[in-house]
């Protein structure tokens, strides 16, 4: 049985299909462990793993965006965590969006929130004009990761990247990448998680790129999930 690779393809080609195995048995066991659930910046829930927060820590630094927009507010932590990172560069603000508000939404003065679906016009619109107006913008797509909401997200946002940033998909392992096959958010929704939009996306676009050095952990929640706009 071929066993699929989320890590990096050099890896792979190291390595070959043991390695493959421990690291999808690791991505499997820590995605059940539940450990992500109870990762907390700075006493705010965050749903990540530490892995990918360093990623973001390390994109931050590079690019020092003028705008972050994160889909997916959630309780608010990984929008927190970013606001501080910001403070320590000296620039920037975030803004992240929900259809729900958090219970105790984390203050920051980086930090604003939207409340409403990240695809309705009104909420496209304030961040399009954010967006104008910022010369270097990251994207965060970490809200329904259904296949139909994620592509919607991703043709919509993708224009507003600002080329040499990133287009950061969250939670593409669902679906059996390697968890939770057949990903349904409720009963009739088709199954279908975010890397089949990466995939269809990355099928008609050539101005973005899969950053594979993302990878280089071994595992992230967001496999292939790290796309950088080509310069
Ligand atoms: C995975 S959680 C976000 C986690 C958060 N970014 C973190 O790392 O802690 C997904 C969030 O997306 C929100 N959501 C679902 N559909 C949405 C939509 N259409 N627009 C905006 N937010 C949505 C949910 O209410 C939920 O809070």
């Amino acid at each position: 049985m071929e066993i699929p690779w989320y890590g990096p393809p050099q890896a792979a080609q190291q390595f070959g299909e043991s390695v493959s195995r421990v690291v999808n048995e690791y991505h499997s066991l820590s995605y059940m462990q539940m450990g992500w659930k109870h990762t907390k910046w700075m006493g705010v829930t965050t749903y990540k793993v530490p892995n990918d927060l360093w990623m973001y820590q390390e994109i931050i630094h590079q690019l020092k965006p003028d705008l972050i927009v994160e889909t997916g507010t959630f309780q608010g932590g990984s929008a927190l965590y970013m606001a501080c990172l910001l403070d320590v560069i000296g620039k920037g603000e975030i803004v992240t969006i929900d259809i729900n508000r958090p219970d105790d939404p984390p203050e920051h003065p980086r930090l604003s929130y939207i409340l409403g679906s990240s695809v309705a016009d009104e909420t496209v619109a304030e961040i399009q004009a954010k967006a104008d107006a910022a010369e270097c913008v990251l994207i965060i797509l970490d809200s329904s990761h259904l296949t139909a909401h994620v592509s919607k997200e991703m043709r919509i946002y993708s224009e507003m990247v600002t080329k040499g940033s990133y287009l950061i998909v969250e939670d593409s392992n669902v679906n059996g990448h390697p968890i939770i096959p057949e990903y349904r958010e409720s009963p009739g929704d088709p199954p279908g998680g975010p890397m089949e939009a990466i995939e269809a996306f990355m099928d008609e676009r050539d101005d973005f790129e899969i950053d594979i050095d993302r990878h280089r952990y071994l595992m992230t929640f967001n496999p292939c999930g790290y796309l950088r706009k080509k310069v």
